[in-house]
């Protein structure tokens, strides 16, 4: 079955002003243009125009970081996905752990953003990852299985996916599990999609992130069923994030 071009994605969080912003932005743009893998900057939000203007014309795509799981309307300070989509955006983040944690979403949740995004045209990066004490208790598959469940939506179509594993206790830690952990997660969380999607599951991109950086990036993309990055802090250095997507 097909296998997807892997897709590296940086996700700058709530870091960059307007001027180091686009000049990352420019300068990931200028580098990704001689290599295989796909490529996304996720900027704040108020920034999502800057940098969609540095990237015009490049292979690199544009991603926010969350969307409202309601088309528009009275909700302040949010964004509607097809806000997003009409500034440029490809992608958008959601469920990442640092939004199930400091904003209470729960997979319902996740799963009808995910769906507001697609409604919009945007493809949306699910993300998915057990806690530090989940994972000592031997429960990761299973938190990461029931994750996958709820926060894809029912309506997902297999070919506007991408699901993100990021073990929350390797995020901004400089811990990472073991390829083995990486594959035995990957290759569960593949199955539940399959179970959903039948063969076209094979072509949904699954990113791993939680610290991954320049010296470890080959190893984790060489495991069974990564297709591809979802880079946080090492996104915000154009060579660091280029060599990550060298090694995709
Ligand atoms: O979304 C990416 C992220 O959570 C990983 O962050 O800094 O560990 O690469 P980092």
């Amino acid at each position: 079955p097909h296998r997807p071009t892997p897709l590296v994605a940086g996700n700058w969080k709530m870091n960059m002003l307007v001027a180091d912003g686009r000049a990352l932005a420019a300068e990931v743009a200028a580098g990704a243009e001689g290599l295989a893998a796909g490529f996304a900057v996720c900027p704040p939000a108020a920034l999502l125009p800057v940098v969609g203007e540095a990237i015009r014309g490049s292979k690199v795509a544009l991603g926010a970081q969350d969307c409202h799981a309601k088309a528009s309307g009275a909700h302040t300070g949010d964004h509607a996905a097809a806000l997003l989509k009409d500034v440029g955006c490809t992608y958008v983040i959601v469920g990442h752990s640092e939004r199930r944690q400091d904003h209470g979403e729960t997979d319902a949740v996740v799963a009808a953003k995910a769906e507001a995004a697609a409604a919009a045209g945007l493809v949306p990066i699910v993300c998915v990852g057990e806690t530090l004490d989940q994972y000592k208790a031997g429960e990761g598959v299973a938190v990461v299985e029931t994750q996958v469940d709820g926060s894809v939506p029912a309506s997902a179509s297999a070919d506007r996916l991408v699901v993100a594993y990021e073990p929350v206790w390797a995020i901004g830690s400089g811990l990472v599990p073991t390829t083995d952990d990486i594959r035995a997660v990957h290759g569960a969380i593949r199955a539940r999609l399959a179970a959903r999607f039948g063969d076209a599951a094979q072509g949904i991109r699954i990113l791993y992130g939680g610290s991954v950086k320049p010296g470890n990036a080959a190893e984790i993309l060489g495991v069974d069923d990564v297709d591809g990055a979802l880079v946080g802090g090492a996104s915000l250095n154009a060579a660091d994030f280029l060599a990550i997507g060298a090694a995709a």
